[in-house]
């Protein structure tokens, strides 16, 4: 049988339409990406986390020269959230933004790896965790729950 699946997300013609903590948010992503290390894809990402206790955790992309090893600034900014602050971490919010090798602002759609990681913390704060990709054009898209971006997500009970 045919079915359809179908994803919710907003988008944002501009950042001015958020709030000031969303557009908080992002402005820590945007300034990340200055962490970035990244001389093999001249791709600078940068994320920043909101923490329940209102803090804010950034990460940027930090790459190797065997390739695998590098690490997306999602999760590095996630995992340093996580070892940062212990048991009961809440991720209220994950915004995403990118700069390309000409310094211009670029999309950085969450990569497979990182929506699972994404997730797994969802599921851990058992409350949804926010993402807010800020767009090449200025816009913003945002999903309201990590659920939205991993379908069919790995869930086995261990
Ligand atoms: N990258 C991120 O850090 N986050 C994304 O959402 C997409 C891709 C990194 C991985 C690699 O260092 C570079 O961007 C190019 O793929």
């Amino acid at each position: 049988m045919q079915k359809t699946l179908t994803i919710n997300y907003q988008e944002y013609e501009s950042e001015q339409e958020l709030n000031a903590t969303d557009r908080e948010l992002i402005a820590a992503a945007r300034k990340a990406t200055e962490g970035s290390y990244s001389p093999y894809s001249h791709f600078s990402v940068g994320a920043a986390v909101k923490l329940g206790s209102g803090d804010i955790v950034t990460g940027s992309n930090q790459e190797n020269l065997a390739y695998p090893s590098g690490l997306c600034a999602e999760r590095v900014a996630l995992f340093t959230a996580s070892a940062q602050t212990g048991k009961g971490c809440e991720v209220v919010a994950l915004a995403i933004a990118a700069v390309d090798s000409n310094g211009k602002a670029a999309e950085a759609s969450p990569c497979g790896a990182c929506r699972q990681v994404m997730i797994e913390q969802e599921q851990r704060q058992g409350k949804p965790l926010r993402t807010l990709v800020a767009l090449d054009d200025g816009r913003v898209r945002e999903y309201n729950s990590a659920v939205d971006l991993l379908p069919f997500v790995f869930d086995a009970e261990l």
